[in-house]
């Protein structure tokens, strides 16, 4: 714990969005800072869970205790919804709280003897979790963690890392689409990825919490890459795609082919890491989840899914008209904003200082992230449109 250098990014700026609230107390603070879902859930959704919940008040329809691993009903839908034509099975998708969770329960299966890459920047779970579980070494040059090996991503290798040079390791965490910058990895980039985990004999965590948002053939999941269900774990999450980050539920995939250098599958040991730490994810989070799988209920979150990326064009073509270096917001609900040779919490500060806009500075995703502001799409339209004037006016 004591290595951590800073509080976890997103309290942070919750601390420096209510900092500047008690400065202007009369000013309409925009967010788009953490990726926070703001849209309502679509009934037929909302529908299910309530269902289930009033259920839960008659003899015929209360369930304590689930299965530690997820409904059955649920592990089946959602392989054979995302997975469908990949060979993933039911008894391979264990259901939680969240994919943030699952990272965490996932470190605890790996422990501390073991090393991994991330991609440099990245979702800051992964680094954080890999710092407290005691795998790093001490924060050294351009705040990097020794042990730790960081993999570039910039627009100069268009934001996908040399991975014929990198060191091996035992683990790779690998975002796609990626947070923050965006960028969905091709066919033949993960076809890369999963060749040299083959080779180094590492395991990848790859985190497909933004699939629902690619808008090109980019692969929705690891699992299409063949052979990746030796090296690969999946992590995913019904936060971004049906607005749950408040109702949580996620889930993660754990192939049987998927074994240690000894032969032992990794499969019995996260059931066995999951019985002891965690009850089951809420029985009515799961009604929702199985909603969500309907045809109907699929359907009604496409519509949610292009608000988002409406609202991500809306922002990206606002901030590239003012001759900002935009990148991200095709594929993914977040937009990467270029400031060469400004440090980002200086823009952060001054942007929320002149706008009244949170955003998150790159750097909190990893050094390369230094000089680049994310921006998120997540919030009403009219909310969006005001922050565009804002910017317009801001960086005129
Ligand atoms: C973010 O990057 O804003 C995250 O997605 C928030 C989270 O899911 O923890």
């Amino acid at each position: 714990m004591e290595k951590l250098k800073n509080g976890y990014l997103f309290p942070e700026i919750g601390r420096k969005q209510l900092a500047h609230m008690k400065k202007y107390p009369d000013a309409e603070v925009i967010n788009l800072g953490i990726g926070d879902t703001s849209e309502p859930i679509p009934r037929i959704i909302t529908k299910a869970m309530a269902e289930y919940s009033l259920g839960l008040s008659t003899m015929e329809g209360y369930r304590g205790y689930g299965p530690e691993q997820g409904e059955k009903e649920l592990r089946r839908a959602i392989a054979g919804t995302f997975y469908r034509n990949t060979g993933v099975k039911d008894t391979e998708v264990f259901i939680s709280d969240g994919a943030q969770c699952d990272i965490a329960r996932l470190q605890l299966l790996f422990g501390s003897n073991v090393t991994i890459a991330v991609q440099d920047p990245t979702f800051p779970a992964y680094v954080d979790s890999s710092i407290i579980i005691g795998q790093t070494g001490e924060c050294a040059d351009y705040g990097k963690y020794n042990r730790i090996e960081y993999l570039s991503c910039s627009p100069e290798n268009l934001f996908f890392p040399n991975l014929s040079s990198i060191r091996p390791t035992d683990i790779i965490f690998f975002c796609s689409p990626n947070n923050p910058t965006g960028h969905a990895a091709s066919r033949n980039q993960l076809e890369q990825l999963v060749e040299t985990a083959r080779r180094n004999g590492s395991i990848i965590v790859y985190d497909s919490a933004y699939a629902a948002y690619i808008s090109d053939d980019s692969p929705r999941s690891i699992y299409e890459i063949p052979g990746s269900e030796e090296v690969a774990i999946e992590v995913s999450s019904f936060s971004k795609c049906a607005g749950f980050t408040g109702v949580r539920l996620g889930w993660t995939v754990i192939p049987e082919e998927l074994r240690y250098s000894n032969g032992f599958a990794v499969h019995k040991d996260f059931d066995r890491i999951i019985c002891t730490c965690f009850n089951g994810a809420s029985n009515i989070a799961q009604a929702g989840g199985l909603a969500c799988l309907t045809p109907e209920g699929h359907e009604a979150l496409q519509g949610v899914i292009s608000f988002y990326k409406e609202n991500a064009s809306i922002l990206a073509e606002t901030l590239s008209s003012i001759g900002l270096q935009v990148y991200g917001g095709q594929s993914s609900p977040y937009i990467w904003v270029h400031f060469p040779g400004a440090k980002s919490w200086e823009v952060f500060a001054e942007v929320l200082e002149k706008t009244h806009i949170i955003t998150v500075p790159g750097s909190g995703f990893g050094p390369s992230g230094e000089s680049f502001l994310r921006i998120s799409a997540f919030n009403h339209r009219e909310l969006i449109i005001e922050a565009c004037n804002r910017f317009k006016r801001f960086f005129k």
